[in-house]
Protein backbone atom coordinates (compact mmCIF):
# COMPACT_ATOMS: atom_id res chain seq x y z
CA UNK A 1 0.00 0.00 0.00
CA UNK A 2 1.38 3.52 -1.00
CA UNK A 3 -0.30 6.58 1.34
CA UNK A 4 0.28 9.98 0.05
CA UNK A 5 -1.04 12.92 2.01
CA UNK A 6 -2.86 15.88 1.32
CA UNK A 7 -1.49 18.80 2.84
CA UNK A 8 -4.16 21.25 4.29
CA UNK A 9 -3.12 22.10 7.79
CA UNK A 10 -5.68 20.82 10.38
CA UNK A 11 -7.98 19.60 7.00
CA UNK A 12 -5.03 17.19 5.73
CA UNK A 13 -6.13 13.73 5.11
CA UNK A 14 -4.25 10.68 3.34
CA UNK A 15 -4.98 8.92 0.46
CA UNK A 16 -4.37 4.88 0.21
CA UNK A 17 -3.87 3.49 -2.82
CA UNK A 18 -3.85 -0.11 -3.14
CA UNK A 19 -4.95 -3.57 -3.53
CA UNK A 20 -7.17 -5.37 -1.87
CA UNK A 21 -7.84 -2.29 0.89
CA UNK A 22 -11.41 -3.08 1.20
CA UNK A 23 -10.97 -5.81 3.27
CA UNK A 24 -8.44 -4.43 5.93
CA UNK A 25 -11.12 -3.16 8.43
CA UNK A 26 -8.90 -0.73 10.71
CA UNK A 27 -7.96 1.71 7.50
CA UNK A 28 -11.68 2.62 7.50
CA UNK A 29 -12.28 2.29 11.23
CA UNK A 30 -9.64 4.21 12.05
CA UNK A 31 -11.29 7.36 10.53
CA UNK A 32 -14.06 6.98 12.21
CA UNK A 33 -14.82 9.09 15.13
CA UNK A 34 -18.65 9.22 16.30
CA UNK A 35 -20.96 6.37 16.94
CA UNK A 36 -23.24 6.76 13.67
CA UNK A 37 -22.25 5.88 10.17
CA UNK A 38 -24.18 6.06 7.08
CA UNK A 39 -22.86 4.51 4.24
CA UNK A 40 -24.19 5.48 0.72
CA UNK A 41 -23.71 3.40 -2.55
CA UNK A 42 -25.42 2.67 -5.74
CA UNK A 43 -27.94 -0.04 -7.06
CA UNK A 44 -24.45 -1.28 -8.97
CA UNK A 45 -21.60 -1.28 -6.64
CA UNK A 46 -23.44 -1.98 -3.58
CA UNK A 47 -24.23 -5.87 -4.72
CA UNK A 48 -20.79 -5.78 -5.63
CA UNK A 49 -18.87 -4.08 -2.76
CA UNK A 50 -20.86 -3.56 0.30
CA UNK A 51 -20.51 -6.51 2.09
CA UNK A 52 -16.48 -6.06 2.37
CA UNK A 53 -18.00 -2.63 4.14
CA UNK A 54 -19.82 -4.47 6.22
CA UNK A 55 -17.16 -6.81 7.29
CA UNK A 56 -15.07 -3.68 8.23
CA UNK A 57 -17.80 -1.40 10.53
CA UNK A 58 -18.59 -4.78 11.89
CA UNK A 59 -20.51 -3.69 15.22
CA UNK A 60 -20.28 -0.31 14.58
CA UNK A 61 -23.53 1.21 14.52
CA UNK A 62 -24.48 1.99 10.85
CA UNK A 63 -27.08 1.88 8.53
CA UNK A 64 -27.12 2.05 4.64
CA UNK A 65 -28.37 3.57 1.70
CA UNK A 66 -28.54 2.54 -2.12
CA UNK A 67 -29.04 5.39 -4.82
CA UNK A 68 -30.10 5.28 -8.30
CA UNK A 69 -26.86 4.71 -10.92
CA UNK A 70 -26.34 7.24 -12.98
CA UNK A 71 -25.07 11.03 -13.87
CA UNK A 72 -28.91 11.65 -14.19
CA UNK A 73 -29.34 11.19 -10.69
CA UNK A 74 -26.66 13.50 -8.99
CA UNK A 75 -29.26 15.89 -8.84
CA UNK A 76 -31.12 17.76 -5.58
CA UNK A 77 -33.83 15.33 -5.42
CA UNK A 78 -31.75 12.48 -4.90
CA UNK A 79 -29.72 14.15 -2.81
CA UNK A 80 -33.04 14.86 -0.45
CA UNK A 81 -33.21 11.20 0.54
CA UNK A 82 -30.02 11.36 1.59
CA UNK A 83 -30.89 13.77 4.46
CA UNK A 84 -34.39 12.04 4.93
CA UNK A 85 -32.45 9.47 5.84
CA UNK A 86 -30.05 11.16 8.36
CA UNK A 87 -32.75 12.86 9.77
CA UNK A 88 -35.19 10.05 10.00
CA UNK A 89 -32.53 8.11 12.29
CA UNK A 90 -31.32 10.72 13.79
CA UNK A 91 -28.14 11.19 13.11
CA UNK A 92 -26.30 14.11 14.80
CA UNK A 93 -23.09 16.12 14.23
CA UNK A 94 -20.26 13.25 14.83
CA UNK A 95 -21.94 11.29 12.59
CA UNK A 96 -19.80 10.32 9.41
CA UNK A 97 -21.46 9.44 6.05
CA UNK A 98 -19.06 6.82 4.26
CA UNK A 99 -19.11 6.93 0.06
CA UNK A 100 -18.86 4.15 -1.68
CA UNK A 101 -18.70 4.16 -5.52
CA UNK A 102 -17.59 6.41 -8.54
CA UNK A 103 -17.44 10.17 -8.66
CA UNK A 104 -21.07 10.63 -8.86
CA UNK A 105 -21.92 8.87 -5.33
CA UNK A 106 -18.48 10.39 -3.75
CA UNK A 107 -19.73 14.11 -4.93
CA UNK A 108 -23.08 13.35 -3.38
CA UNK A 109 -22.12 12.21 -0.18
CA UNK A 110 -19.27 14.57 0.00
CA UNK A 111 -22.11 17.58 -0.34
CA UNK A 112 -24.57 15.95 1.99
CA UNK A 113 -22.00 15.95 4.29
CA UNK A 114 -20.97 19.15 3.79
CA UNK A 115 -24.43 20.69 4.36
CA UNK A 116 -25.70 18.00 6.64
CA UNK A 117 -25.83 20.12 10.12
CA UNK A 118 -23.07 22.79 8.24
CA UNK A 119 -20.57 19.74 7.87
CA UNK A 120 -20.55 16.58 9.14
CA UNK A 121 -17.56 13.92 8.59
CA UNK A 122 -17.18 11.82 5.48
CA UNK A 123 -15.16 9.25 3.98
CA UNK A 124 -14.76 8.20 0.12
CA UNK A 125 -13.74 5.15 -1.28
CA UNK A 126 -13.83 5.68 -4.96
CA UNK A 127 -14.14 2.12 -6.64
CA UNK A 128 -13.76 4.01 -10.73
CA UNK A 129 -10.38 5.34 -12.11
CA UNK A 130 -11.98 8.65 -12.65
CA UNK A 131 -12.89 9.08 -8.89
CA UNK A 132 -9.29 7.02 -7.87
CA UNK A 133 -7.61 9.88 -9.69
CA UNK A 134 -9.57 12.58 -9.50
CA UNK A 135 -13.17 13.41 -7.66
CA UNK A 136 -12.29 11.81 -4.37
CA UNK A 137 -9.21 14.13 -3.56
CA UNK A 138 -9.83 17.64 -3.23
CA UNK A 139 -13.21 17.76 -1.71
CA UNK A 140 -14.96 19.52 -4.17
CA UNK A 141 -18.66 18.42 -3.99
CA UNK A 142 -22.13 18.36 -5.55
CA UNK A 143 -24.80 18.05 -7.58
CA UNK A 144 -25.96 18.97 -10.94
CA UNK A 145 -28.90 21.49 -12.21
CA UNK A 146 -30.68 20.89 -15.37
CA UNK A 147 -29.36 24.21 -16.60
CA UNK A 148 -25.63 23.58 -15.54
CA UNK A 149 -23.18 20.96 -14.53
CA UNK A 150 -21.96 21.10 -10.94
CA UNK A 151 -23.60 24.08 -10.47
CA UNK A 152 -24.64 23.52 -6.50
CA UNK A 153 -22.14 22.33 -4.48
CA UNK A 154 -19.52 22.83 -1.64
CA UNK A 155 -15.76 22.85 -1.05
CA UNK A 156 -15.83 19.89 1.88
CA UNK A 157 -12.50 17.60 2.79
CA UNK A 158 -12.34 13.82 3.35
CA UNK A 159 -11.23 12.09 6.50
CA UNK A 160 -9.56 9.60 4.41
CA UNK A 161 -9.72 8.66 0.87
CA UNK A 162 -9.33 4.70 0.14
CA UNK A 163 -8.50 3.42 -3.67
CA UNK A 164 -8.34 -0.39 -3.95
CA UNK A 165 -7.32 -0.55 -7.33
CA UNK A 166 -9.02 -4.30 -7.20
CA UNK A 167 -12.44 -2.87 -7.38
CA UNK A 168 -11.32 -1.45 -10.86
CA UNK A 169 -11.51 -5.15 -11.75
CA UNK A 170 -15.41 -5.02 -12.47
CA UNK A 171 -15.46 -1.21 -14.42
CA UNK A 172 -16.88 -1.56 -17.44
CA UNK A 173 -14.04 -1.13 -19.87
CA UNK A 174 -15.67 2.41 -21.28
CA UNK A 175 -15.57 3.80 -17.55
CA UNK A 176 -12.32 2.67 -17.53
CA UNK A 177 -11.04 5.22 -20.03
CA UNK A 178 -13.44 7.30 -19.55
CA UNK A 179 -11.06 7.69 -16.37
CA UNK A 180 -7.90 7.55 -18.33
CA UNK A 181 -8.87 11.26 -19.76
CA UNK A 182 -8.72 12.88 -16.58
CA UNK A 183 -4.99 10.56 -15.49
CA UNK A 184 -4.04 12.48 -19.59
CA UNK A 185 -4.81 15.28 -17.76
CA UNK A 186 -2.58 15.50 -15.71
CA UNK A 187 -0.01 14.60 -17.80
CA UNK A 188 -0.84 17.62 -20.65
CA UNK A 189 -1.25 20.51 -17.12
CA UNK A 190 1.48 19.88 -15.01
CA UNK A 191 3.73 16.48 -15.78
CA UNK A 192 5.38 16.31 -19.47
CA UNK A 193 7.47 13.51 -18.40
CA UNK A 194 4.14 11.84 -16.93
CA UNK A 195 2.50 12.11 -19.83
CA UNK A 196 5.64 10.63 -21.99
CA UNK A 197 5.41 8.03 -19.79
CA UNK A 198 1.73 7.37 -20.21
CA UNK A 199 2.23 6.85 -24.05
CA UNK A 200 4.27 3.80 -23.26
CA UNK A 201 2.13 2.13 -21.38
CA UNK A 202 -1.51 3.43 -21.89
CA UNK A 203 -2.38 -0.15 -23.36
CA UNK A 204 -1.08 -1.83 -19.72
CA UNK A 205 -3.26 0.52 -17.85
CA UNK A 206 -6.53 -0.49 -20.04
CA UNK A 207 -5.68 -3.85 -19.24
CA UNK A 208 -5.64 -3.47 -15.46
CA UNK A 209 -1.97 -4.33 -15.08
CA UNK A 210 -1.48 -3.93 -11.50
CA UNK A 211 1.60 -2.25 -11.39
CA UNK A 212 0.53 0.64 -14.28
CA UNK A 213 -2.39 1.23 -12.35
CA UNK A 214 -0.53 2.02 -8.79
CA UNK A 215 1.99 3.81 -10.77
CA UNK A 216 -1.43 5.79 -12.71
CA UNK A 217 -3.36 6.49 -9.38
CA UNK A 218 -0.15 7.51 -7.40
CA UNK A 219 1.51 10.01 -9.56
CA UNK A 220 -2.64 11.22 -10.74
CA UNK A 221 -3.22 11.86 -6.90
CA UNK A 222 0.03 13.76 -6.24
CA UNK A 223 -0.41 16.10 -8.67
CA UNK A 224 -4.10 16.87 -7.66
CA UNK A 225 -2.95 16.97 -4.20
CA UNK A 226 0.31 19.36 -4.78
CA UNK A 227 -2.47 21.80 -6.58
CA UNK A 228 -5.19 21.07 -4.22
CA UNK A 229 -2.67 22.05 -1.30
CA UNK A 230 -1.73 25.94 -2.93
CA UNK A 231 -5.04 26.82 -3.71
CA UNK A 232 -7.82 24.55 -1.92
CA UNK A 233 -10.64 27.09 -2.79
CA UNK A 234 -10.06 27.35 -6.57
CA UNK A 235 -8.70 31.51 -5.86
CA UNK A 236 -6.17 30.72 -8.81
CA UNK A 237 -3.77 27.78 -9.71
CA UNK A 238 -6.67 25.05 -9.20
CA UNK A 239 -8.74 26.00 -12.16
CA UNK A 240 -5.90 24.44 -14.51
CA UNK A 241 -7.33 21.02 -12.81
CA UNK A 242 -10.38 21.89 -15.31
CA UNK A 243 -8.49 21.56 -18.49
CA UNK A 244 -10.68 20.59 -20.90
CA UNK A 245 -14.13 20.68 -18.86
CA UNK A 246 -15.36 23.86 -20.14
CA UNK A 247 -16.10 22.39 -23.66
CA UNK A 248 -16.67 18.90 -21.85
CA UNK A 249 -19.20 20.36 -19.38
CA UNK A 250 -21.21 22.11 -21.96
CA UNK A 251 -20.97 18.87 -24.18
CA UNK A 252 -22.76 16.95 -21.03
CA UNK A 253 -25.13 19.38 -20.41
CA UNK A 254 -26.23 19.78 -24.09
CA UNK A 255 -26.60 15.87 -24.49
CA UNK A 256 -28.26 15.09 -21.15
CA UNK A 257 -26.38 14.01 -17.99
CA UNK A 258 -25.10 10.59 -18.42
CA UNK A 259 -25.84 10.54 -22.36
CA UNK A 260 -21.56 11.19 -22.89
CA UNK A 261 -19.50 10.04 -19.62
CA UNK A 262 -17.66 12.33 -18.07
CA UNK A 263 -14.49 11.11 -19.24
CA UNK A 264 -15.94 11.23 -22.73
CA UNK A 265 -16.77 14.64 -22.72
CA UNK A 266 -13.54 15.92 -21.07
CA UNK A 267 -11.17 14.11 -23.52
CA UNK A 268 -13.03 15.81 -26.58
CA UNK A 269 -12.89 18.69 -24.25
CA UNK A 270 -9.53 18.48 -24.30
CA UNK A 271 -8.98 17.83 -27.80
CA UNK A 272 -10.66 20.89 -28.41
CA UNK A 273 -8.60 23.50 -25.80
CA UNK A 274 -5.35 21.69 -27.58
CA UNK A 275 -6.31 22.14 -30.70
CA UNK A 276 -7.13 26.16 -29.89
CA UNK A 277 -3.32 26.55 -27.78
CA UNK A 278 -2.11 25.45 -31.19
CA UNK A 279 -3.84 28.51 -33.07
CA UNK A 280 -2.50 30.74 -30.40
CA UNK A 281 1.01 29.40 -31.33
CA UNK A 282 1.66 27.83 -28.36
CA UNK A 283 1.63 23.92 -29.63
CA UNK A 284 2.70 22.36 -33.06
CA UNK A 285 0.78 20.32 -35.00
CA UNK A 286 2.74 17.65 -34.23
CA UNK A 287 1.87 18.12 -30.47
CA UNK A 288 -2.01 18.23 -31.55
CA UNK A 289 -1.38 15.19 -33.60
CA UNK A 290 -0.19 13.41 -30.31
CA UNK A 291 -2.40 14.49 -28.17
CA UNK A 292 -5.23 13.21 -30.43
CA UNK A 293 -3.25 9.77 -31.18
CA UNK A 294 -3.25 9.35 -26.82
CA UNK A 295 -6.98 9.60 -26.63
CA UNK A 296 -7.91 7.83 -29.35
CA UNK A 297 -5.48 4.53 -28.11
CA UNK A 298 -7.11 4.96 -24.73
CA UNK A 299 -10.81 4.21 -26.45
CA UNK A 300 -12.19 8.31 -26.03
CA UNK A 301 -13.71 10.75 -28.51
CA UNK A 302 -11.59 13.36 -30.07
CA UNK A 303 -14.53 15.14 -31.90
CA UNK A 304 -17.56 16.58 -29.96
CA UNK A 305 -21.26 15.21 -30.85
CA UNK A 306 -23.36 17.42 -33.07
CA UNK A 307 -24.14 20.52 -31.49
CA UNK A 308 -23.90 24.10 -32.72
CA UNK A 309 -21.34 26.90 -31.78
CA UNK A 310 -23.93 29.25 -30.51
CA UNK A 311 -25.37 26.12 -28.21
CA UNK A 312 -21.45 25.83 -26.80
CA UNK A 313 -20.86 28.87 -26.69
CA UNK A 314 -23.98 30.18 -24.34
CA UNK A 315 -23.26 26.81 -22.01
CA UNK A 316 -19.78 28.10 -21.82
CA UNK A 317 -20.82 31.12 -20.48
CA UNK A 318 -22.24 29.54 -17.62
CA UNK A 319 -19.11 28.29 -16.33
CA UNK A 320 -17.90 28.88 -13.05
CA UNK A 321 -14.45 29.95 -13.92
CA UNK A 322 -16.70 32.97 -15.74
CA UNK A 323 -15.30 36.31 -14.34
CA UNK A 324 -16.84 39.14 -14.79
CA UNK A 325 -18.49 38.46 -17.84
CA UNK A 326 -15.64 37.02 -19.35
CA UNK A 327 -15.15 34.02 -20.34
CA UNK A 328 -11.61 32.08 -18.98
CA UNK A 329 -10.16 29.14 -20.64
CA UNK A 330 -7.24 26.66 -19.29
CA UNK A 331 -5.08 26.35 -22.12
CA UNK A 332 -1.96 24.78 -23.29
CA UNK A 333 1.14 26.88 -23.35
CA UNK A 334 3.38 23.95 -23.63
CA UNK A 335 2.48 20.41 -22.92
CA UNK A 336 3.09 20.25 -19.26
CA UNK A 337 1.86 23.51 -18.89
CA UNK A 338 -1.50 25.07 -18.45
CA UNK A 339 -2.34 28.50 -17.97
CA UNK A 340 -5.98 30.15 -17.54
CA UNK A 341 -6.62 33.35 -19.75
CA UNK A 342 -9.44 35.31 -21.07
CA UNK A 343 -7.20 36.39 -24.40
CA UNK A 344 -9.08 34.53 -26.68
CA UNK A 345 -11.77 35.89 -28.94
CA UNK A 346 -15.02 34.36 -29.68
CA UNK A 347 -13.80 33.92 -33.20
CA UNK A 348 -10.72 32.06 -32.42
CA UNK A 349 -13.15 29.52 -30.25
CA UNK A 350 -15.05 29.30 -33.31
CA UNK A 351 -12.20 28.43 -35.58
CA UNK A 352 -11.51 25.87 -33.45
CA UNK A 353 -15.26 24.22 -32.78
CA UNK A 354 -15.80 24.51 -36.83
CA UNK A 355 -13.10 22.70 -37.77
CA UNK A 356 -13.76 19.59 -34.98
CA UNK A 357 -17.16 19.77 -37.29
CA UNK A 358 -19.45 21.89 -35.11
CA UNK A 359 -22.08 23.91 -37.49
CA UNK A 360 -21.98 27.61 -37.24
P1 LIG B 1 -19.97 7.21 -11.89
O1 LIG B 1 -19.91 7.54 -10.48
O2 LIG B 1 -21.25 7.41 -12.61
O3 LIG B 1 -19.47 5.71 -12.10
C1 LIG B 1 -19.44 5.18 -13.40
C2 LIG B 1 -20.25 3.88 -13.51
O4 LIG B 1 -19.48 2.80 -12.99
C3 LIG B 1 -21.54 3.86 -12.74
O5 LIG B 1 -22.50 3.14 -13.47
C4 LIG B 1 -21.17 3.11 -11.46
O6 LIG B 1 -22.27 2.51 -10.83
C5 LIG B 1 -20.21 2.09 -12.00
N1 LIG B 1 -19.23 1.57 -11.08
C6 LIG B 1 -18.55 2.25 -10.13
N2 LIG B 1 -17.60 1.48 -9.59
C7 LIG B 1 -17.70 0.28 -10.18
C8 LIG B 1 -16.97 -0.93 -10.04
N3 LIG B 1 -15.92 -1.03 -9.25
N4 LIG B 1 -17.36 -1.99 -10.79
C9 LIG B 1 -18.41 -1.88 -11.66
N5 LIG B 1 -19.10 -0.75 -11.84
C10 LIG B 1 -18.75 0.33 -11.11
O7 LIG B 1 -18.88 8.05 -12.73
P2 LIG B 1 -17.36 8.45 -12.45
O8 LIG B 1 -16.73 8.47 -13.78
O9 LIG B 1 -16.78 7.68 -11.36
O10 LIG B 1 -17.50 9.96 -11.91
C11 LIG B 1 -18.04 10.97 -12.72
C12 LIG B 1 -18.57 12.07 -11.83
O11 LIG B 1 -17.48 12.61 -11.08
C13 LIG B 1 -19.18 13.22 -12.59
O12 LIG B 1 -20.38 13.59 -11.97
C14 LIG B 1 -18.15 14.33 -12.47
O13 LIG B 1 -18.73 15.60 -12.51
C15 LIG B 1 -17.56 14.03 -11.12
N6 LIG B 1 -16.21 14.56 -10.92
C16 LIG B 1 -15.97 15.25 -9.77
C17 LIG B 1 -14.71 15.73 -9.50
C18 LIG B 1 -14.44 16.39 -8.21
O14 LIG B 1 -13.34 16.98 -8.04
N7 LIG B 1 -15.33 16.32 -7.24
C19 LIG B 1 -13.67 15.54 -10.44
C20 LIG B 1 -13.94 14.83 -11.60
C21 LIG B 1 -15.22 14.35 -11.84
N1 LIG C 1 -11.61 18.27 -11.03
C1 LIG C 1 -11.36 19.66 -10.78
C2 LIG C 1 -10.93 19.94 -9.38
O1 LIG C 1 -10.94 19.11 -8.51
O2 LIG C 1 -10.58 21.05 -9.10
Amino acid sequence: MQTLNVDLGDRSYPIYIGEDLLSQAELLRQHIHGHQVLVISNETVAPIYLESIRRSLGDLHYSELILPDGEQYKSLEVLGKIYDRLLEENHNRTTTLVALGGGVVGDMTGFAAASYQRGVNFIQIPTTLLSQVDSSVGGKTGVNHPLGKNMIGAFHQPQCVIADTQTLSTLPPRELSAGVAEVIKYGLISDASFYRWLKGNVDGLLACDGDVLSEVIRRSCENKAHVVASDEREAGVRAILNFGHTFGHAIETAQGYGAWLHGEAVAAGMMLATDLSSRLGWLTVGDVNDVRQLLQQSRLPVQPPTMSCDQFLSLMARDKKVLDGNLRLVLLKSVGEAIVTSDVTTQQIKATLMAAGVQS
